[in-house]
């Protein structure tokens, strides 16, 4: 068997050169890339854009932003038409170098599968940035922030929370890490897996004395001390994996707004 090109693939899905050109793809490919079919779900595209749109809606222009799980940074640079300083931080040391790569000025070239082994050379273009020297990538743990990091006038976190081990240590930072009157946008297709969350680490999926738990409820639960809850809706996605199969999702997108003098 041969060495696999990336051996930390092997442990994080997000290393792998797969991942990279699916996320390369789904944050900046153009809406006839992703989705060439015409019967395809074109509400689902967009999805960055989208939960970025969110944030900035939840928040007055200027001041500073962290995208947590950001990716290769799609939204971290949608934040940085409306907030002055945006910091995106990925646990994927690979997302961050394309990140990196992008904000330096560097255009990517990558594959897109179209089936099997063959691919087409898709490119993205570095994008227009109204102030580059306000964003930030670095590569960090959302389980395991900085210190130094905060506070932030808006904590944006897309799809992230049901791809951490240990969803809580994030949650339990968002208190200090948001200004009060500050927002935390949290969008999350609720896909427990054991492959990524312990089943005892999950905040929904599961029954309790007989009962299903939503994930929003324990959203809730836990935030309500800290965050009024102000907004909430469903948010499509799609990721595409080949010329004929996607991944069609639908996340659950809430906007928080942390309370004064907790
Ligand atoms: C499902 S992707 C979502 C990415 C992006 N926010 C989006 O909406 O497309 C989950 C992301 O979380 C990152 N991630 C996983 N565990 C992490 C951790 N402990 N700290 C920071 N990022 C993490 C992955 O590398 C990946 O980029």
């Amino acid at each position: 068997m041969s060495a696999p090109a990336n051996p930390a693939a092997t442990a994080n899905p997000y290393e792998s050169d797969r991942f990279l050109a699916e996320y390369l793809l789904f944050h900046f490919g153009k809406d006839h890339e992703v989705l060439p079919w015409e019967s395809g779900p074109r509400d689902a595209l967009g999805f960055v854009r989208r939960t970025a749109r969110a944030a900035q809606a939840a928040s007055p222009k200027g001041g500073r932003a962290l995208d947590v799980g950001c990716a290769v940074g799609g939204a971290t640079f949608a934040l940085a038409d409306h907030f002055d300083e945006v910091t995106g931080i990925d646990f994927s040391s690979s997302f961050i170098q394309a990140a990196n790569q992008l904000l330096t000025g560097k255009g990517i070239d990558y594959p897109r599968i179209e089936e099997g082994s063959v691919t087409t050379t898709l490119r993205v273009d570095p994008p227009a940035i109204r102030n580059p020297k306000g964003i930030h990538f670095q590569q960090g743990d959302a389980t395991n922030l900085s210190r130094n990091l905060g506070p932030f006038d808006c904590v944006h976190a897309a799809n992230l929370i049901c791809r951490l081990p240990e969803p809580m240590r994030f949650l339990d930072q968002a208190p200090s890490l948001i200004k009060p009157g500050g927002s935390l946008v949290l969008a999350t297709p609720c896909t427990w897996l054991e492959e990524y969350t312990p089943r005892n680490k999950w905040l929904g999926g599961y029954s309790e004395n007989g009962k299903p738990v939503a994930t929003l409820d324990r959203l809730k639960a836990i935030l309500e001390p800290n965050f009024d809850l102000e907004t909430r809706c469903d948010e499509p996605f799609l990721i595409r994996e080949h010329a004929r199969k996607y991944q069609w999702s639908v996340s659950l997108l809430t906007t928080w707004r942390r309370k004064a003098g907790h």
